[in-house]
């Protein structure tokens, strides 16, 4: 991370105020919707904070409440957010994109998702899962259709760059696109953040994790 993005580093509280909630009210809004379990895990009977997404979303439920009709997650994993999402937002449509067993990086990067927790966690009515690569997915996905948009798909090069430039242009004006996994580990989806940070006029911020030393989500708004 370079100087310029240091400053624009915030923590959970900065987030929360400012998009008008307080962190208080969005844990709030976190456990009584989707559970405590979320927030803290006990290690060794310790309480332990979980990582920071799941509260952002929570923030966002909140403060634009009614404004978010199109959702889009790029990796869907195990479909453990796209629960958080459907449960955050019930009447919001979610697409959530990941790879079809034949893609040829299935067998590389592919979670083992196809079993009941998939299916469970995916079978919302206001989920629609797309299996396709992301790299296919501007056939499909139009421009300026999504107000939140969740990039956690392929980290590597060359998948996190295509799907930060689709991201980019599926975003609604106004919308919220957040790249999870900015951090050392992940030196490509550092490299394309930093990037797309130099040559769009929209300002990158990056939140910090509860959870991990150098670890945030980075995130800006559409113009
Ligand atoms: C970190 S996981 C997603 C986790 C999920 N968002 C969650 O929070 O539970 C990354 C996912 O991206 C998928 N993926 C990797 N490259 C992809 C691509 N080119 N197109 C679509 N999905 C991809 C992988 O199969 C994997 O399931």
């Amino acid at each position: 991370m370079n100087s310029k993005d240091k400053q624009n580093v915030k923590s959970k509280e900065e987030f929360c105020s400012s998009i008008g909630i307080s962190v208080k009210e969005a844990e709030k809004i976190l456990r009584s919707t989707c559970g405590g379990e979320l927030l803290y895990f006990k290690s060794k009977g310790t309480p332990k904070e979980r990582g920071i997404g799941q509260l952002i979303f929570a923030a966002i439920s909140n403060s634009r409440a009614g404004k978010i009709k199109n959702i889009l997650e790029m990796g869907t994993g195990d479909g453990t957010t796209t629960k958080i999402f459907t449960q955050l937002f019930p009447s919001t449509k979610i697409y959530t994109v990941d790879l079809p067993p034949e893609d040829i990086d299935y067998s590389q990067y592919a979670l083992q998702y196809r079993g009941k927790l998939f299916n469970d966690n995916i079978s919302s009515p206001n989920i629609i899962s797309v299996q396709n690569n992301t790299f296919a997915l501007t056939d499909t996905i139009y421009a300026d259709n999504f107000d939140l948009i969740w990039v956690d798909g392929g980290h590597r090069f060359p998948s996190v760059a295509w799907d930060a430039h689709i991201a980019y242009r599926a975003a609604a004006p106004g919308a919220l696109v957040l790249f999870h996994d900015y951090k050392p580990g992940e030196p490509d989806v550092v490299k394309v953040i930093n990037y797309v940070n130099a040559i769009i006029k929209e300002e990158v911020y990056f939140v910090k994790d509860n959870v991990y030393e150098e670890h945030y989500i980075a995130y800006f708004t559409k113009e």
